[in-house]
């Protein structure tokens, strides 16, 4: 294991079971999606819509892929409601300023859960009248039982589990790892 997992094994209490993608798999795979993206707009505005926080590794290191022009922006989504059941509810509290209207949107996402948060998300942006909107994804758990839009970028199929690093966090913790873990129980 990297030595920075000893360094942040544990992490408010919680222990890493188990390293699920190194870093070197997950630099191969990024760099393959960057072409990808590239390939797939030929032409015209194209902006990439972080949603944060836990994107932030992952579009840092995917838009030094892209190969074509493009503006960055980012949103912040926040789901509320009641503590132990989820109200469902997801609000924009970060909009992006940039405008939206006859650009190509793709919305950069770290992983795909329930969909909920997705779900408003293209809601959302698709009323701003952007000239296409597509989904990128790092991580796709597969049970998300109504997402209104598919990832077309998808960096792998994730375990069941929940995972951390590389952005993705348990309460804050472990966002810095450079690998994606699993956490026990
Ligand atoms: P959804 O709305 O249920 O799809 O949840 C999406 C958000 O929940 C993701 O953008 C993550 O921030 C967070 N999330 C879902 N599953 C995990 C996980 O396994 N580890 C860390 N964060 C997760
Ligand atoms: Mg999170």
């Amino acid at each position: 294991m990297h030595e920075l997992a000893d360094v942040a094994k544990v992490m408010g209490g919680r222990v890493i079971r188990r390293v699920v993608f190194d870093a070197d798999t997950i630099e191969d795979r990024v760099r393959e999606m960057g072409r990808e993206i590239t390939d797939a707009y030929p032409d015209g505005d194209l902006l990439v819509l972080g949603l944060l926080k836990g994107s932030f590794i992952f579009l840092g290191d995917l838009v030094r892929e892209i190969q074509r022009p493009i503006q960055i922006d980012f949103l912040v989504a926040s789901s509320y409601g009641n503590a132990t059941v989820s109200s469902g509810e997801v609000r924009l509290v970060y909009d992006p300023e940039t405008r939206l209207d006859g650009k190509h949107i793709l919305l950069v996402e770290d992983i795909i859960d329930s969909g909920r948060t997705l779900n408003r998300m293209v809601e959302v942006l698709g009323a701003r009248n952007p000239k296409s909107l597509e989904l990128c994804a790092l991580l796709d758990k597969h049970i998300a039982p109504d997402l209104k839009l598919k990832a077309k970028f998808l960096g792998f199929d994730a375990p069941k589990e929940f995972l951390v690093g590389y952005g993705l966090d348990h309460a804050e913790d472990f966002r810095h790892l450079p690998f994606i873990a699993s956490l026990a129980e």
